[in-house]
C-alpha cells in the first residue's frame, strides 16, 4: 500500500501495513528455536474443536435466554449464531489452510492486511481468549460448588467468588486455571489426550439430555414459542442493546427481535471453533485437517445446541428455567434428580476441557505476537525437553487464574463475543484481499462464492455486535484504544519485520 506522508523517508502508511509475506510466516515457523513440534490429526483437532464449543453457553446461557429474552425461541436464537458462525468458519478455514503457521486470525491478518491490522487482531485475541477462559473458569467453579452442595460441603462465601454485590475471591476458578497451565506446559499431545477423555464424557452427558429427556417433554410449554415482544423488560440506557438504542427503540425483551438479542449472547457457545485454526502450526497435515477440524466441530455442536433447546424447553415452562444449572435443574423438575447430578457432573467435566483449550489458544496467539518482536521476544522461546512455549503459558495462565479469581460472569461473556465478532469480520475482509493479493498461493479449501461468503459474513457478525448492548461497545473501543497505545510506543519499534526491511 502506497503512504503519502513520510517522516524520515519512509512513507507511514507503507510501515503501519507493511506485510509478513506467507512465506517468511511458514519459514519462521521453521527455525528450530521458535518451531513447535506437529503432533495433531484430524481427529485431535475436531475433539480440539468440539472440546472447546460445547460449554457455559449450552449449560448455562441457554437457561438464562429462555427465561429472560427469548423463550422456546432461544434454539432458533442457537441457529442464528449457528449461522454466523458457519459463514466465519468458511473464511477461517480458507485462511487456515494457507497460512498454516500458530496465531490464528492474527497471523492471517499479518499476511494480509498488515501489521497494524494484525496487531489489533491478536490483542482482541487475547481479550477474547484470556476473559473467555476466565468467564467459564468461573462456570465451572459453580458447577463444583453445586455438586459439593448435593455432597452436603460448602465452600466459605469469602472464597466462592463474588455474588449479588457481595465480594469474594474464587479459589476454585483460580486453581482450576493454575492446573491447566501446568498441564499446557508439559505438552499439547499429553494435553490433547487428556481432552479426548473429556470430550467423550462431555458429548455422552449432552446426547442423554437429549434422548432421556425427549421422554419428558409437554408439549403446551412450547406455547407461546416466541413470546409476545414485553417492553421495558429489556436493559435500559447503555446497557441495552446498541441497536435498540441507535433506532430509539424501547428497549424489550421476547419477540423476534428477542431472538436476536438471544443470539448475540449464545454466540458465547460456538466460540473456540476458530481455536482449531490456532493449532495449525502443531498440525501434520494442516492444508487438510484444519479445514476439516473447524467446519466438523462446527457443524456437530450447532446440531446439538439446537437439539438440547427444544427439549430443556419442552421439558420445563421457559419461564421456572433455571438460569445456573437449567439442563440438570430441567430433570430435577421432572422428578429425576439422578438425571441431574449425573449432568452437573458431565458439565463440570466438560467445563474443564473448554478451559484448557482457551487458555492454549491465548497462549500461541501471544507466542506468535512475541515471535514477531510486536511482543517482548522472550516470551517466544519454545521449552527446550517440551516444545512448548512455555513462557508465553505461564505468564498468561497467572493472568487469566486471577482474573478468573475475581470476576463474575456476565459482563466478561458480551465482552467476549463483541471480541470475536470483530475477530471474523477482519478474517473475513482477510480472505477477500489475500485473493486479490495472491491468487497464486495454493489453498487446500477455498471459501465458496467469494466476495458474497465473506461479505455476508462481515454482515451478519457485525450485526450481532449491534445487538449488544452499548456499554459493551464501550469496554471493548478503551480495551482496543489502549492497544493502539502500545503499538505504536512499543511494538511498532520492536518489529522483527521491521528491523529485517531496516537492515537491508
Ligand atoms: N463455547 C465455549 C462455551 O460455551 C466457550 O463455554
Amino acid at each position: 500500500m502506497a503512504g503519502t506522508t513520510s517522516v524520515g523517508g519512509t512513507p507511514v502508511s507503507s510501515n503501519l501495513f507493511r506485510t509478513k509475506s506467507v512465506e517468511q510466516s511458514i519459514q519462521d515457523t521453521e527455525e528450530p528455536e521458535y518451531a513447535l513440534k506437529k503432533a495433531l490429526s484430524t481427529l485431535d483437532l475436531t475433539v480440539f474443536g468440539v472440546g472447546v464449543v460445547i460449554g457455559t453457553g449450552i449449560f448455562v446461557l441457554t437457561g438464562k435466554i429462555a427465561k429472560e429474552t427469548a423463550g422456546p425461541a432461544v434454539a432458533l436464537a442457537f441457529v442464528v449464531a449457528g449461522v454466523v458462525c458457519g459463514l466465519a468458519a468458511l473464511c477461517y478455514a480458507e485462511f487456515a489452510s494457507t497460512v498454516p503457521v500458530a496465531g490464528s486470525a492474527y497471523t492471517f491478518s499479518y499476511a494480509t492486511l498488515g501489521e497494524l491490522p494484525a496487531w489489533i487482531i491478536g490483542w482482541d485475541l487475547i481479550l477474547e481468549l484470556a476473559l473467555g477462559c476466565a468467564v467459564v473458569a468461573v462456570g465451572w467453579s459453580g458447577y463444583i460448588r453445586s455438586l459439593m452442595d448435593t455432597a452436603g460441603l460448602s465452600m466459605p462465601q469469602a472464597l466462592s467468588g463474588t455474588h449479588n454485590g457481595v465480594f469474594g475471591f474464587d479459589v476454585l476458578a483460580c486453581l482450576l486455571v493454575i492446573i491447566l497451565t501446568g498441564i499446557l506446559v508439559v505438552g499439547v499431545k499429553l494435553s490433547s489426550r487428556v481432552t479426548a477423555i473429556v470430550v467423550a464424557v462431555k458429548v455422552t452427558v449432552v446426547l442423554l439430555v437429549i434422548v432421556v429427556g425427549a421422554f419428558f417433554i409437554t408439549g403446551s410449554n412450547y406455547h407461546p414459542f416466541i413470546p409476545p415482544a414485553q417492553h421495558g423488560e429489556g436493559g435500559t440506557g447503555v446497557s441495552a442493546p446498541l441497536i435498540e438504542l441507535m433506532f430509539g427503540f424501547n428497549p424489550g425483551a421476547f419477540g423476534v427481535m428477542g431472538i436476536f438479542t438471544g443470539a448475540a449472547v449464545v454466540f458465547f457457545a460456538f466460540i473456540g471453533f476458530d481455536i482449531v485454526a490456532t493449532t495449525a502450526e502443531e498440525t501434520l497435515n494442516p492444508q487438510r485437517d484444519v479445514p476439516r477440524g473447524i467446519l466438523g466441530s462446527l457443524f456437530i455442536c450447532t446440531v446439538l445446541y439446537v437439539a438440547v433447546s427444544i427439549v430443556v424447553t419442552g421439558m420445563q415452562k421457559y419461564t421456572e428455567l433455571s438460569t445456573d444449572a437449567p439442563l440438570a435443574d430441567a430433570f430435577k423438575s421432572v422428578g429425576h434428580p439422578f438425571w441431574a447430578g449425573l449432568i452437573s457432573f458431565g458439565a463440570a467435566v466438560g467445563l474443564t476441557s473448554v478451559c484448557m483449550i482457551l487458555l492454549l489458544g491465548q497462549s500461541r496467539v501471544f507466542f506468535a505476537m512475541s515471535r514477531d518482536g510486536l511482543l517482548p521476544m522472550f516470551f517466544s522461546h519454545v521449552h527446550p525437553k517440551f516444545g512448548t512455549p512455555y513462557r508465553s503459558t505461564i505468564l498468561l495462565g497467572g493472568i487469566v487464574a486471577i482474573v478468573a479469581g475475581f470476576t463474575s460472569i456476565d459482563v466478561l461473556a458480551e465482552l467476549v463475543n463483541i471480541g470475536t465478532l470483530f475477530a471474523f469480520v477482519m478474517v473475513a475482509v482477510g480472505v477477500v484481499i489475500l485473493r486479490r493479493k495472491r491468487p497464486d498461493l495454493p489453498r487446500s479449501f477455498r471459501t465458496p462464492l467469494v466476495p458474497l461468503i465473506p461479505a455476508l459474513s462481515v454482515l451478519a457478525s457485525f450485526w450481532l455486535m449491534l445487538n449488544l448492548p452499548a456499554e459493551t461497545w464501550i469496554r471493548f473501543a478503551i480495551w482496543m484504544a489502549v492497544g493502539v497505545v502500545v503499538y505504536f510506543t512499543y511494538s511498532s519499534r520492536s518489529s522483527r519485520l521491521r528491523q529485517f526491511r531496516d537492515a537491508r
